[in-house]
């Protein structure tokens, strides 16, 4: 996440001194503070990805621009950092470049996540206006592969086509190619790890997640299961991605990620109480709030009829963040989202998980 950071060094010190306001909340004032906050803003889809659940929803929900706007207003009341878009597709939403505009007013770090496949050049030039500041592109394979799991032809030309109309029209965009890594894909990912680096784009790496919103659980065949060669190979592409200069993952997340798919993932931040809901919140596409999606089954999320800072601060969400504390899924998804903070916040585990990573098990 570090070469993120550093790529947008306007933001880093309003982030700096973010941190420690933070710190002061959580350690003096015994509050949650959100600085960063997902907003899945819909659920509506044009791909149909074998990994992903979210396009099967037969119900397609988009929060209304109203609601959003006060999302974003009480975001910045609380003081909120990093706002990041993902949905389904967020491309999909009609009003989304007055979104990003009212979001860019108020929150100092915008980033959105995208298949690609509506950013045209229009968009390209659309976006560098904005000013966001990072846009995720996923690609999960080359041509055949990706445009297989991805259920659309054409997807991967969609989103190669994407990644140059932003390094041709918005240059001042950090551009970061997410991509899964299941025994599905590992044979690809060399040669994709090779074309992003010759295109000088950072590189993110998210390993497949079995969680029913995002696993079709309900298609047995479809489920990921790891061969020992499965995981011999995994382990072997980790050892090849780990010294490239523009991975975005930290060496510990890739570290961790055999474990992972081996289900053998234990100590480290795996035995740490979960405080991510003490730094972070997520909004789900029907403009309820979580202190994390994935803790609460992404279900019965709090109704935002009041600011959202007086739910945070509710008898409620309090009980709730201190049940989580306890709570162990992150052993099942190393969800990229929930990881990295967990391992960055507090400053206590940034040196631990960072520094010290060399001589953690
Ligand atoms: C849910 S998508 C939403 C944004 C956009 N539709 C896209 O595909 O980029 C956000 C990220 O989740 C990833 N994703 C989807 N299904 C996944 C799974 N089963 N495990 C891990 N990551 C997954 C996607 O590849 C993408 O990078
Ligand atoms: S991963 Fe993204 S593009 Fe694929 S179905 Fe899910 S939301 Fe849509
Ligand atoms: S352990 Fe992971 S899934 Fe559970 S609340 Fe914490 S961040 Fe969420």
């Amino acid at each position: 996440m570090k070469k993120v950071i550093l790529k947008q060094k306007h933001v880093l010190g309003i982030l700096l001194k973010k941190a420690a306001s933070w710190h002061f909340s959580y350690y003096f004032l015994k509050k949650a503070r959100p600085i960063a906050c997902g907003i899945y803003v819909t659920n509506r889809c044009n791909l149909r990805c074998q990994m992903c659940n979210i396009w099967r929803n037969p119900q397609e929900e988009t929060i209304p621009l109203a609601s959003y706007k006060k999302i974003i207003d009480d975001l910045k009341n609380l003081g909120c950092y990093y706002v990041s878009l993902s949905g389904g597709e967020p491309l999909l939403v009609s009003d989304l470049d007055e979104r990003l505009i009212y979001s860019k007013k108020k929150i100092p770090y915008l980033h959105m996540v995208t298949n690609g496949f509506l950013l045209d050049d229009a968009w390209a030039k659309r976006l560098a206006g904005i000013g966001i500041n990072e846009v995720s592109i996923s690609l999960d394979g080359l041509e055949e592969k990706h445009d297989a799991i991805r259920g659309i032809k054409g997807s991967f030309t969609q989103a190669w086509k994407a990644i140059h109309n932003l390094k041709k029209y918005a240059p001042k965009i950090t551009i970061v190619v997410n991509s899964i890594i299941s025994p599905n894909n590992i044979s690809d990912l060399y040669e994709i790890s090779r074309l992003v680096r010759k295109n000088n784009l950072l590189h993110k790496f998210q390993p497949h997640n079995d969680h029913p919103v995002f696993d079709n659980q309900k298609d047995e065949s479809a489920k990921v299961r790891c061969s020992r060669e499965d995981i011999e190979e995994i382990k072997k592409f980790i050892q090849f991605i780990l010294p490239l200069d523009n991975i975005v993952n930290s060496r510990y997340f890739l570290k961790q990620i055999p474990n992972y798919f081996s289900r053998q993932t234990k100590g480290g931040i795996f035995n740490e109480a979960c405080i991510f809901g003490y730094h972070h919140c997520e909004i789900k596409e029907d403009g309820t709030l979580f202190p994390c999606l994935t803790g609460m089954d992404w279900r019965n999320g709090f109704a935002l009829n009041a600011s959202i800072m007086s739910i945070i601060n509710s008898e409620r969400y309090r009980r709730k963040l201190k049940e989580l504390k306890k709570c162990k899924l992150c052993k099942n998804n190393m969800y990229i989202c929930y990881f990295e903070p967990r391992i960055t916040f507090p400053l206590s585990h940034y040196f631990k998980y960072h520094f010290l990573e060399k001589i953690i098990p």
